[in-house]
């Protein structure tokens, strides 16, 4: 199965675009969780608007789906600004960020996403405007070129990467605060479909929504998603009442289990445990034993059977826990290698 036909995948997939759109929290008093980030974001807000300045730059990382482009639009509504949206791999050259960087306004939002994939040179060339403001313009080329110091409009970057280790230190350190978003809890999550359910104008019983939330991997896209999957199943099936029974029998239909794993995850912990006898075993060998890239287990299914204690990061790879096995139903031998 490839990625963007999981279910549960948190990365965005085509039929989430009208959905996002319509339940993306516009406001800040509208996103709900991630307390401590919104509680800076407030402070910093405030301040800056107290004089009347741009806020600082600012660095969103995190698994996808948690939120960080629509934190970026709020932002720029709390401030009352405008935000351009572009990302790492669409600026090839500098003259594409050149033109964006001279288009902005005083306290303007730059948004790149997947910042971790700008080019070495478009990200030496943003340093002195992070920094100062100011666009070093190279006109000419040889011995006749010129260089040209241009002033920008103070405005905020604000970056977003599901992958804070691939991104270089220097540019790390320009952004003045760098925010990681996590997984939501369950609670939270029961919250947020609550919130959708109404704008969706559905009528959902707490038990419904509750068996929803169980299986969204603490992530609000997926939530929103088989939110709607269950919608349909309802329509179609129970008079368009999710109750906690046509909750359980939609999600059921697709096929992922009390934990929103699906067999893609079952599949990387099955091999840690039959083939490598539970681990330690390394990335790439996991990888290749089930045809997928390392860098899409890495970024899509590691971080959220990490996050349930079923899987184990250690220096000599990956180690399946006793959680997995107890959660798979298979035995769990005392004294695993690489269990202590
Ligand atoms: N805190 C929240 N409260 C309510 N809904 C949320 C919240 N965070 C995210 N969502 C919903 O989840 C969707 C996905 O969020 P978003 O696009 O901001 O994630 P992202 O972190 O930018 O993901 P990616 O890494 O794939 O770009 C949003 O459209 C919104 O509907
Ligand atoms: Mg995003």
């Amino acid at each position: 199965m490839r990625e963007m036909e999981r279910i549960i995948s948190a990365k965005p997939r085509a039929e989430d675009l009208a959905l996002d759109r319509s339940l993306r929290p516009k406001r800040l008093a509208d996103f709900i969780g991630q307390e401590k980030v919104k509680e800076n974001l407030k402070i910093a807000i405030a301040a800056a608007q107290g004089r009347g300045e741009a806020l600082d730059h600012i660095l969103f990382y995190g698994p996808p789906g948690l939120g960080k482009t629509t934190l970026a639009h709020i932002i720029a509504a709390e401030m009352g600004v405008n935000i351009k949206v572009t990302s790492g791999p669409a600026i090839e050259r500098t003259g594409d960020i050149a033109a964006i960087l001279t288009s902005l306004n005083k306290e303007d939002i730059l948004f790149i996403d997947e910042v971790h994939r700008l080019g070495r040179v478009v990200e030496e060339f943003l340093y002195p405007v992070m920094e100062e403001s100011i666009l070093n313009i190279i006109i000419g080329k040889g011995p006749g070129a010129r260089s040209l110091r241009l002033n920008v409009p103070q405005f905020t970057f604000i970056g977003a990467t599901t992958r804070f280790a691939l991104l270089s230190p220097p540019l790390r350190d320009r952004f003045g605060a760098v925010y990681r978003l996590d997984f939501y809890d369950q609670k939270s999550i029961e919250i947020i479909l609550e919130r959708s359910a109404e704008l969706l104008g559905l009528e959902a019983e707490d038990g419904g929504l509750k068996e929803i939330a169980r299986r969204a991997r603490g992530t609000p896209r997926v939530a929103n998603r088989l939110l709607k999957r269950v919608r349909d199943y309802a329509q179609v099936m129970a008079q368009g009442v999710i109750t906690e029974e046509v909750a359980l029998e939609a999600l059921a239909r697709l096929e992922i289990d009390a934990k929103g794993l699906d067999d893609i995850d079952h599949k990387v912990l099955r091999t840690i445990m039959e083939k490598f006898d539970g681990g330690p075993v390394g990335l790439d060998t996991i990888a290749a034993s089930i045809s997928e890239e390392a860098d899409t287990i890495m970024d899509v299914y590691e971080p959220y059977l990490l996050q349930l204690g079923f899987l184990e990061r250690t220096p000599r790879g990956r180690v399946a826990t006793r959680l997995a096995y107890e959660h798979l139903g298979l035995p769990y031998k005392k004294g695993q290698p690489g269990l202590w």
